[in-house]
């Protein structure tokens, strides 16, 4: 499903060895493949075409705005969760309309940014009627609205600034994703959005203003799932409410469903683009036929298997009882999955001891059936115990020098990276065909302290 293979012993990314990338850009680096980017995009809009989805990749997953480009030339609106993501958006050439902008805490700033467009706080006063021309052109195509004060303020904000605008409201439909705890965000004790009762109150109250036109909902119940059963249960539920809600006169228009769909980790890890719209589609078809539009949030299903990271062993460390420690230049800093969540990334060698003869597992696991492998904690150079990208795991030798891949790192990999440690941010390359180019240049030392000065 991804365009990162071994072929006579050496991964090549698309038609580019990646031990040439180490070399030619440095390490700890991100390596995107653009045609796996749209084969995933692409997969999931086949999966789902008989819903007319507008597909909002999650620009928090992968969220460089060449990456973004890259969707977004596909046809993809965008998924934003704050002021900054919404201008990736614009610098991605999204039209504005097909951003989705959520999160829980949005400041006014971001709100009247979102509203109004980049800058526009800061113009002189220019009348109502060119604020709102402006506004129209560059106003983002829908609010997630995760409260009760939230709804009011962006509804006081539209109404002062004279610009209309659209909200969905997120129900928490009270389901369990079966994830991480940490991600997830469906189970009616999470801070995201509003039980279903509390729901039908929420339109009865709030349902016809005039400035913030309450006519969507929004779910989205945890990352990653890896079944479908909670997302049809999730479904029906809203269903109910829309039904419900049109009793009372309030007409659902758009039901944005949110992301969370999985990403093979490990091979064949998750259902497929076309196992999740198997359970979904039915539920909706009949729904979009009688008009409701629907948006999907996908990040990682795109992303993830989209990115390695390669980094390169800076010592291999005797830590007795037949264990090694494989010291490399990536950690927590570079990504803080494996620390934070305790996730499984597959690591290798990208040119293994064994060449072309061997010396690559067939699947993507972490106990691979090959000879001559032991027992490994790969770790970073991080002053911290959390400091490491694989515990245990069975790996053949490495030296010194060598350059280890880190798969299914496209996401919540570089957009979650840190200086912790003062350890310079690593650059971004997208590889397409034979070429490559860098998308992020490796933050410098005094980029880093510049602030500080
Ligand atoms: N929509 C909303 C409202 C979200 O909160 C998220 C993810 C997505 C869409 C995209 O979810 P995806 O399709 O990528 O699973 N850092 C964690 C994941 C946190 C997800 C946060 N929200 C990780 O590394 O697994």
């Amino acid at each position: 499903m991804d365009h990162f293979e071994y072929r006579n012993g050496r991964l090549w990314c698309e038609g580019v060895p990646a031990e040439d990338l180490a070399a030619r850009f440095g390490t700890p680096l991100y390596v995107y493949s653009r045609a796996t980017l749209e084969g995933h995009y692409d997969r999931l809009a086949a999966a789902f075409a008989d819903l007319r989805p507008l597909i909002c990749y999650s620009i928090k997953s992968c969220s460089n705005v060449h990456v973004c480009r890259v969707l977004v030339e596909r046809g993809a609106g965008l998924d934003a969760v704050s002021g900054g993501e919404v201008e990736r958006a614009r610098r991605a050439g999204c039209p504005m309309e097909r951003v989705v902008y959520a999160g829980v805490g949005k400041t006014d700033a971001e709100i009247e940014d979102a509203l109004c467009g980049m800058g526009s706080a800061s113009l002189p006063a220019h009348g109502q009627a060119a604020r709102a021309r402006l506004a129209h052109a560059t106003r983002i195509g829908l609010f997630n609205i995760e409260s009760e004060p939230e709804f009011e303020n962006i509804a006081r904000l539209a109404r002062e600034r004279g610009v209309r605008c659209r909200g969905a409201l997120r129900i928490n439909p009270d389901v369990d994703p079966k994830t991480h705890a940490y991600t997830s965000t469906g189970r009616k004790e999470s801070k995201f959005g509003v039980g279903i009762a509390r729901a039908v109150r929420f339109f009865e109250r709030y349902g016809r203003d005039e400035w913030l036109t309450l006519d969507a909902l929004h779910l989205h119940i945890g990352s990653p799932v890896y079944e479908t059963g909670p997302y049809v249960e999730a479904i029906r539920k809203t269903l109910g409410l829309i039904d419900d809600l049109a009793g009372r006169g309030f007409t659902v228009r758009t039901l944005d469903l949110g992301g969370g769909f999985g990403a093979d980790y490990e091979t064949e890890r998750s259902p497929r683009a076309a196992d999740y719209a198997a359970a979904i589609v039915p539920l909706l078809r009949e729904r979009v036929a009688g008009g409701l539009s629907i948006i999907l949030e996908p990040g990682r299903q795109i992303s993830a298997n989209a990115g390695v990271l390669l980094t390169k062993v800076l010592y291999v460390k005797d830590g007795g009882g037949g264990k090694r420690f494989i010291i490399g230049d990536a950690g927590m800093h570079t990504l803080i999955r494996p620390a934070l969540y305790g996730s499984f990334h597959f690591i290798w060698p990208a040119s293994p001891a064994g060449g072309a003869s061997g010396g690559v597992p067939a699947r993507r696991t972490g106990v691979p059936d090959l000879p001559g492998l032991s027992p490994c904690d790969v770790v970073g150079p991080i002053c911290e115990s959390a400091d490491f990208l694989a515990k245990d795991r069975m790996l053949p030798p490495v030296s010194r020098g060598d350059v280890l891949a880190v798969f299914a790192a496209g996401a919540y990999g570089m957009s979650m990276a840190s200086t912790y440690n003062t350890q310079p941010l690593p650059a971004e390359v997208m590889v397409e065909g034979d070429a490559a180019r860098v998308i992020r240049r490796r933050q410098a030392l005094d980029e880093l302290l510049a602030p500080e000065a």
